[in-house]
Protein backbone atom coordinates (compact mmCIF):
# COMPACT_ATOMS: atom_id res chain seq x y z
CA UNK A 1 0.00 0.00 0.00
CA UNK A 2 1.34 3.31 -1.10
CA UNK A 3 1.07 6.03 2.09
CA UNK A 4 1.17 9.54 1.62
CA UNK A 5 1.18 12.73 3.60
CA UNK A 6 2.40 15.66 3.92
CA UNK A 7 2.88 18.20 6.85
CA UNK A 8 3.08 21.97 6.80
CA UNK A 9 6.56 23.56 7.60
CA UNK A 10 5.02 26.81 8.82
CA UNK A 11 6.38 26.87 12.52
CA UNK A 12 7.42 25.05 15.43
CA UNK A 13 5.55 21.80 15.60
CA UNK A 14 3.27 21.07 18.89
CA UNK A 15 1.83 17.93 20.74
CA UNK A 16 -1.33 18.22 18.47
CA UNK A 17 1.41 17.48 15.60
CA UNK A 18 2.40 14.83 17.36
CA UNK A 19 -0.08 13.13 18.30
CA UNK A 20 -3.03 14.10 15.38
CA UNK A 21 -0.25 13.28 12.79
CA UNK A 22 3.57 12.45 12.78
CA UNK A 23 2.88 9.48 15.49
CA UNK A 24 0.56 7.52 13.18
CA UNK A 25 2.98 8.66 10.11
CA UNK A 26 5.95 6.40 12.12
CA UNK A 27 3.51 3.58 12.89
CA UNK A 28 2.80 3.12 9.52
CA UNK A 29 6.46 3.18 8.38
CA UNK A 30 6.98 -0.38 9.09
CA UNK A 31 4.29 -2.43 6.88
CA UNK A 32 3.55 0.18 3.99
CA UNK A 33 5.75 2.34 0.97
CA UNK A 34 5.34 5.92 2.83
CA UNK A 35 5.84 8.79 1.27
CA UNK A 36 5.83 11.67 4.09
CA UNK A 37 6.67 14.77 2.55
CA UNK A 38 7.32 18.75 4.24
CA UNK A 39 5.17 21.06 2.72
CA UNK A 40 7.07 24.13 2.12
CA UNK A 41 4.92 25.37 -1.38
CA UNK A 42 2.03 25.57 0.99
CA UNK A 43 3.92 26.89 3.81
CA UNK A 44 4.89 30.16 1.74
CA UNK A 45 1.19 30.82 1.35
CA UNK A 46 1.56 31.89 5.30
CA UNK A 47 5.39 32.31 5.95
CA UNK A 48 6.88 34.65 3.92
CA UNK A 49 10.57 34.77 4.80
CA UNK A 50 13.09 33.30 3.67
CA UNK A 51 15.55 32.13 6.30
CA UNK A 52 12.39 31.37 8.26
CA UNK A 53 10.96 29.17 5.48
CA UNK A 54 14.09 27.35 5.24
CA UNK A 55 14.73 27.39 8.68
CA UNK A 56 11.50 25.62 9.50
CA UNK A 57 11.59 23.03 6.46
CA UNK A 58 14.90 21.92 7.85
CA UNK A 59 13.42 21.81 11.77
CA UNK A 60 10.32 19.51 10.54
CA UNK A 61 12.51 17.14 9.01
CA UNK A 62 14.46 17.39 12.11
CA UNK A 63 11.61 16.72 14.54
CA UNK A 64 10.31 13.69 12.52
CA UNK A 65 13.60 11.78 12.52
CA UNK A 66 13.91 12.46 16.31
CA UNK A 67 10.15 11.41 16.89
CA UNK A 68 11.38 8.25 15.15
CA UNK A 69 10.87 8.33 11.09
CA UNK A 70 13.30 5.59 9.92
CA UNK A 71 14.53 6.87 6.69
CA UNK A 72 15.41 3.59 5.58
CA UNK A 73 11.63 2.69 5.74
CA UNK A 74 9.90 5.99 5.08
CA UNK A 75 10.37 8.49 2.50
CA UNK A 76 10.50 11.43 4.45
CA UNK A 77 11.43 14.70 1.81
CA UNK A 78 11.02 18.48 0.74
CA UNK A 79 7.65 19.16 -1.30
CA UNK A 80 10.06 21.40 -3.45
CA UNK A 81 12.21 18.77 -4.51
CA UNK A 82 9.70 17.49 -6.90
CA UNK A 83 8.56 20.88 -8.46
CA UNK A 84 6.77 18.68 -11.40
CA UNK A 85 3.93 19.17 -8.45
CA UNK A 86 3.15 22.77 -9.18
CA UNK A 87 2.82 21.40 -13.13
CA UNK A 88 0.00 18.97 -11.94
CA UNK A 89 -1.55 21.58 -10.14
CA UNK A 90 -2.21 23.35 -13.09
CA UNK A 91 -3.17 21.44 -14.84
CA UNK A 92 -5.67 19.93 -12.35
CA UNK A 93 -6.79 23.93 -12.45
CA UNK A 94 -8.03 23.48 -15.86
CA UNK A 95 -10.43 20.56 -15.64
CA UNK A 96 -11.67 22.02 -11.82
CA UNK A 97 -14.59 24.25 -11.21
CA UNK A 98 -14.11 27.21 -9.37
CA UNK A 99 -17.09 26.36 -7.42
CA UNK A 100 -15.35 23.41 -6.03
CA UNK A 101 -12.92 25.31 -4.48
CA UNK A 102 -15.24 28.14 -3.21
CA UNK A 103 -16.62 25.15 -0.92
CA UNK A 104 -13.60 24.44 0.83
CA UNK A 105 -14.58 24.89 4.52
CA UNK A 106 -10.62 25.59 5.38
CA UNK A 107 -10.92 28.69 2.90
CA UNK A 108 -13.94 29.88 4.12
CA UNK A 109 -12.84 29.86 7.93
CA UNK A 110 -10.01 31.99 7.37
CA UNK A 111 -11.89 34.25 4.96
CA UNK A 112 -14.12 34.66 8.17
CA UNK A 113 -11.44 35.30 10.32
CA UNK A 114 -10.45 38.37 8.43
CA UNK A 115 -7.48 37.17 6.42
CA UNK A 116 -7.35 38.73 2.96
CA UNK A 117 -6.93 35.13 0.80
CA UNK A 118 -4.43 35.06 -1.31
CA UNK A 119 -4.61 33.03 -4.80
CA UNK A 120 -2.16 30.54 -3.01
CA UNK A 121 -4.82 30.58 -0.49
CA UNK A 122 -7.38 29.72 -2.84
CA UNK A 123 -5.77 27.19 -5.13
CA UNK A 124 -4.59 25.40 -2.00
CA UNK A 125 -6.59 22.42 -2.45
CA UNK A 126 -5.14 22.13 -5.87
CA UNK A 127 -1.43 21.48 -4.77
CA UNK A 128 -2.83 18.90 -2.10
CA UNK A 129 -4.39 17.43 -4.59
CA UNK A 130 -1.02 17.29 -7.04
CA UNK A 131 0.42 16.25 -3.75
CA UNK A 132 -1.67 13.14 -3.44
CA UNK A 133 -1.88 12.23 -7.23
CA UNK A 134 1.16 12.87 -8.35
CA UNK A 135 2.53 9.53 -6.10
CA UNK A 136 -0.75 7.24 -7.20
CA UNK A 137 -1.09 7.17 -3.65
CA UNK A 138 -3.67 4.73 -2.28
CA UNK A 139 -4.36 6.14 1.21
CA UNK A 140 -3.50 9.31 3.16
CA UNK A 141 -3.29 9.72 6.16
CA UNK A 142 -4.96 13.32 8.16
CA UNK A 143 -7.16 14.42 10.64
CA UNK A 144 -10.47 15.56 10.81
CA UNK A 145 -9.92 18.93 9.23
CA UNK A 146 -8.20 17.66 5.79
CA UNK A 147 -10.72 15.10 5.10
CA UNK A 148 -12.69 17.55 2.96
CA UNK A 149 -9.50 18.03 0.83
CA UNK A 150 -9.20 14.30 0.34
CA UNK A 151 -12.63 14.13 -0.77
CA UNK A 152 -11.87 17.29 -3.26
CA UNK A 153 -8.78 15.41 -4.29
CA UNK A 154 -10.78 12.08 -5.38
CA UNK A 155 -13.38 14.63 -7.22
CA UNK A 156 -9.97 16.72 -9.32
CA UNK A 157 -8.79 13.16 -10.26
CA UNK A 158 -12.25 12.19 -11.31
CA UNK A 159 -12.53 15.57 -13.70
CA UNK A 160 -9.11 14.81 -15.36
CA UNK A 161 -9.70 10.98 -15.85
CA UNK A 162 -13.34 11.59 -17.51
CA UNK A 163 -12.07 14.81 -19.29
CA UNK A 164 -9.53 12.92 -20.86
CA UNK A 165 -10.80 9.13 -21.31
CA UNK A 166 -8.58 7.46 -19.40
CA UNK A 167 -7.94 6.22 -15.88
CA UNK A 168 -4.78 8.05 -14.92
CA UNK A 169 -5.24 9.72 -12.16
CA UNK A 170 -5.83 6.89 -9.05
CA UNK A 171 -8.50 7.89 -6.66
CA UNK A 172 -6.91 7.71 -3.18
CA UNK A 173 -8.27 6.57 0.40
CA UNK A 174 -8.67 8.88 3.43
CA UNK A 175 -7.03 7.40 6.91
CA UNK A 176 -8.65 9.04 9.61
CA UNK A 177 -6.30 9.38 11.78
CA UNK A 178 -7.36 8.17 15.60
CA UNK A 179 -6.55 11.18 18.16
CA UNK A 180 -9.58 13.19 16.17
CA UNK A 181 -9.00 16.50 18.02
CA UNK A 182 -6.16 16.95 20.86
CA UNK A 183 -7.07 20.21 23.07
CA UNK A 184 -4.66 22.99 23.63
CA UNK A 185 -3.93 24.65 27.00
CA UNK A 186 -7.04 26.24 26.56
CA UNK A 187 -8.90 23.50 25.59
CA UNK A 188 -9.98 24.67 22.04
CA UNK A 189 -7.84 22.05 19.06
CA UNK A 190 -4.57 22.78 19.73
CA UNK A 191 -3.35 24.73 17.00
CA UNK A 192 0.08 27.20 16.32
CA UNK A 193 -2.77 29.94 15.39
CA UNK A 194 -4.80 29.98 18.79
CA UNK A 195 -1.45 30.35 20.72
CA UNK A 196 -2.73 27.97 22.72
CA UNK A 197 -0.23 25.04 21.92
CA UNK A 198 2.51 23.02 23.81
CA UNK A 199 5.35 22.72 21.65
CA UNK A 200 7.26 19.33 21.41
CA UNK A 201 11.07 20.62 22.05
CA UNK A 202 10.82 23.58 24.37
CA UNK A 203 13.08 23.11 26.86
CA UNK A 204 11.76 21.09 29.37
CA UNK A 205 11.08 23.41 32.00
CA UNK A 206 9.16 25.52 29.66
CA UNK A 207 6.91 22.34 28.53
CA UNK A 208 6.56 21.54 32.32
CA UNK A 209 5.01 25.45 32.87
CA UNK A 210 2.88 25.41 30.14
CA UNK A 211 1.72 22.16 31.04
CA UNK A 212 0.66 23.92 34.44
CA UNK A 213 -1.25 26.41 32.80
CA UNK A 214 -3.78 23.93 31.28
CA UNK A 215 -7.31 25.48 31.99
CA UNK A 216 -9.03 23.23 34.45
CA UNK A 217 -12.32 24.00 36.14
CA UNK A 218 -12.75 25.29 39.66
CA UNK A 219 -13.66 22.01 41.53
CA UNK A 220 -12.06 22.13 44.84
CA UNK A 221 -9.65 19.33 45.52
CA UNK A 222 -11.74 17.28 47.58
CA UNK A 223 -14.66 16.83 45.23
CA UNK A 224 -14.63 14.18 42.73
CA UNK A 225 -13.91 15.23 39.49
CA UNK A 226 -15.14 14.42 35.66
CA UNK A 227 -11.65 12.80 33.80
CA UNK A 228 -14.01 12.73 30.49
CA UNK A 229 -14.71 16.97 30.71
CA UNK A 230 -10.90 17.53 32.07
CA UNK A 231 -8.30 19.40 28.98
CA UNK A 232 -5.34 17.78 31.31
CA UNK A 233 -7.22 14.08 30.96
CA UNK A 234 -7.58 14.65 27.46
CA UNK A 235 -4.28 14.77 26.63
CA UNK A 236 -3.23 12.37 28.99
CA UNK A 237 -5.19 9.41 27.55
CA UNK A 238 -3.41 10.48 24.34
CA UNK A 239 0.17 9.71 25.63
CA UNK A 240 0.46 7.00 29.14
CA UNK A 241 -0.23 3.56 29.27
CA UNK A 242 -4.02 2.45 29.79
CA UNK A 243 -2.70 1.44 32.98
CA UNK A 244 -2.09 4.88 34.06
CA UNK A 245 -5.10 6.08 32.62
CA UNK A 246 -6.99 3.84 34.26
CA UNK A 247 -5.50 4.68 37.64
CA UNK A 248 -6.11 8.33 37.22
CA UNK A 249 -9.42 8.20 35.93
CA UNK A 250 -9.78 6.72 39.59
CA UNK A 251 -7.70 9.16 41.21
CA UNK A 252 -10.37 11.96 39.55
CA UNK A 253 -13.45 10.39 40.52
CA UNK A 254 -12.50 9.54 44.14
CA UNK A 255 -12.01 13.20 45.09
CA UNK A 256 -9.23 14.18 46.90
CA UNK A 257 -6.53 15.37 43.89
CA UNK A 258 -5.88 18.66 43.13
CA UNK A 259 -5.71 19.50 39.11
CA UNK A 260 -2.03 20.43 40.08
CA UNK A 261 -1.03 16.82 40.66
CA UNK A 262 -2.94 15.43 37.51
CA UNK A 263 -1.17 18.47 35.02
CA UNK A 264 2.39 17.11 37.16
CA UNK A 265 1.43 13.45 35.69
CA UNK A 266 0.76 14.68 33.02
CA UNK A 267 4.20 16.75 32.31
CA UNK A 268 6.11 13.29 33.55
CA UNK A 269 4.72 11.26 30.50
CA UNK A 270 5.20 14.31 27.84
CA UNK A 271 8.82 14.06 29.41
CA UNK A 272 8.73 10.67 29.18
CA UNK A 273 7.76 10.57 25.55
CA UNK A 274 9.58 13.69 24.14
CA UNK A 275 13.06 13.33 26.26
CA UNK A 276 14.64 10.86 24.21
CA UNK A 277 12.81 12.23 21.03
CA UNK A 278 14.82 15.73 22.39
CA UNK A 279 18.32 14.11 22.83
CA UNK A 280 18.35 12.69 19.36
CA UNK A 281 17.05 15.84 18.16
CA UNK A 282 20.14 17.50 19.54
CA UNK A 283 22.31 14.96 17.80
CA UNK A 284 20.83 15.91 14.32
CA UNK A 285 20.75 19.55 14.91
CA UNK A 286 24.32 19.13 15.04
CA UNK A 287 24.29 16.93 12.30
CA UNK A 288 22.31 19.26 9.70
CA UNK A 289 24.37 17.49 6.64
CA UNK A 290 23.05 14.03 7.38
CA UNK A 291 19.34 15.29 7.47
CA UNK A 292 20.04 17.31 4.37
CA UNK A 293 21.36 13.66 3.02
CA UNK A 294 18.15 11.96 3.65
CA UNK A 295 16.01 14.85 2.38
CA UNK A 296 17.70 14.37 -0.95
CA UNK A 297 17.79 11.23 -1.45
CA UNK A 298 14.59 11.00 -0.50
CA UNK A 299 13.37 13.60 -2.50
CA UNK A 300 15.16 12.20 -6.25
CA UNK A 301 12.79 8.76 -4.71
CA UNK A 302 10.14 10.55 -4.63
CA UNK A 303 10.47 12.37 -8.08
CA UNK A 304 11.39 9.51 -10.15
CA UNK A 305 8.02 8.15 -9.29
CA UNK A 306 6.02 11.64 -9.94
CA UNK A 307 8.11 11.92 -13.39
CA UNK A 308 6.12 8.97 -14.14
CA UNK A 309 2.59 9.56 -13.58
CA UNK A 310 3.77 12.96 -14.86
CA UNK A 311 4.40 10.90 -18.61
CA UNK A 312 1.31 10.08 -18.24
CA UNK A 313 -1.01 12.78 -17.53
CA UNK A 314 1.25 14.64 -19.87
CA UNK A 315 0.30 12.18 -22.24
CA UNK A 316 -3.36 11.96 -21.73
CA UNK A 317 -3.52 15.58 -22.06
CA UNK A 318 -1.03 16.81 -25.04
CA UNK A 319 0.85 18.38 -22.96
CA UNK A 320 4.46 18.28 -24.72
CA UNK A 321 7.89 19.03 -22.90
CA UNK A 322 10.34 18.66 -25.17
CA UNK A 323 13.50 16.29 -23.93
CA UNK A 324 16.76 19.16 -23.07
N1 LIG B 1 -2.89 20.61 4.24
C1 LIG B 1 -2.18 19.68 5.07
C2 LIG B 1 -2.22 20.21 6.52
O1 LIG B 1 -2.24 21.40 6.73
C3 LIG B 1 -0.74 19.52 4.64
C4 LIG B 1 -0.67 18.88 3.30
C5 LIG B 1 -0.27 19.45 2.13
C6 LIG B 1 -1.05 17.54 2.99
N2 LIG B 1 -0.35 18.56 1.10
C7 LIG B 1 -0.81 17.37 1.59
C8 LIG B 1 -1.55 16.48 3.75
C9 LIG B 1 -1.09 16.15 0.96
C10 LIG B 1 -1.84 15.25 3.11
C11 LIG B 1 -1.59 15.11 1.72
O2 LIG B 1 -2.22 19.42 7.43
Amino acid sequence: MRILSGIQSSGKLHLGNYLGAMKQHIELQAENECFFFIANFHALTTVQDAKVLRDNTLDVAIDYLALGLDPHKANLFRQSDVPEVTELAWILSTVTGKGLLERAHSYKDKVDKGIEPSMGLFTYPLLMAADILIYRSDLVPVGKDQVQHIEMTRDMAGYFNNKFGREVLKLPAVKLNDALIVPGIDGQKMSKSYGNAINLFDPPKETRKRIMSIRTDSTPVEAPKNPDTCNVFAIYKLMATPEEVAALRKKYLAGGMGYGEAKSLLADVVERVLGPARERREKLVANASYVEDVLVAAGKRARSVANSVMADVRDACGIVVSKQ
